[in-house]
């Protein structure tokens, strides 16, 4: 590579880099947005106000793929501006790891009383993970 051509990579690079923050900030709002309309759904399933053939699992395995995404949603350098996340997201890294752990046992406990077909064993897995979503939030994010 030419000297001209590394000048250019690099003045592309420092045009890129401080978007980078952004972009993931917006990304993640957008995931985490997307588990509250799965959320939402499943509130509605627990309830009895969804149509019949509404599909619990559909929205519990969703949960579970977003959960097994959210703990590479929050890069080093992504604290803002524009995100509602709280320093201590990486400041105490093993406290969020932990609430991030919560919440995924809980989506893969939701998905395992969708798929028994016992309606009896809904609400109570959908309460428990509504929970560690506050759970999380009650601590990492800003109101
Ligand atoms: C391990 C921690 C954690 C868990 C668990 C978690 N969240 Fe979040 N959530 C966050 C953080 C941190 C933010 C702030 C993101 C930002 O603004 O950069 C956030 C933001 C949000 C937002 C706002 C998105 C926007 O438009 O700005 C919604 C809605 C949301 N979460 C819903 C949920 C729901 C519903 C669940 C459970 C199904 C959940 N979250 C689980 C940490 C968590």
């Amino acid at each position: 590579m030419s000297l001209g051509r590394i000048a250019i990579a690099v003045a592309v690079w420092l045009l890129v880099a401080p978007c980078l923050g952004e972009d993931a900030i917006a990304y993640r709002q957008t995931v985490e947005r997307a588990a509250a309309a799965h959320l939402e759904a499943l509130s509605g399933i627990v309830r009895g106000e969804a149509p019949a053939g509404a599909d619990a699992a559909a929205h519990a395995q969703a949960l579970v793929g977003l959960a097994a995404e959210m703990p590479r949603l929050y890069p080093a350098g992504s604290e803002g501006p524009g995100s509602q996340a709280r320093r201590e997201v990486w400041s105490q890294a093993s406290a969020f790891a932990g609430a991030h752990n919560t919440y995924a046992q809980s989506a893969a406990a939701m998905l395992k009383a969708a798929q028994s077909g016992d309606a009896a064993t809904l609400a109570p897995a959908f309460s428990t993970l509504a929970l560690a979503c506050k759970g999380c939030h009650d601590r990492f994010v800003r109101n």
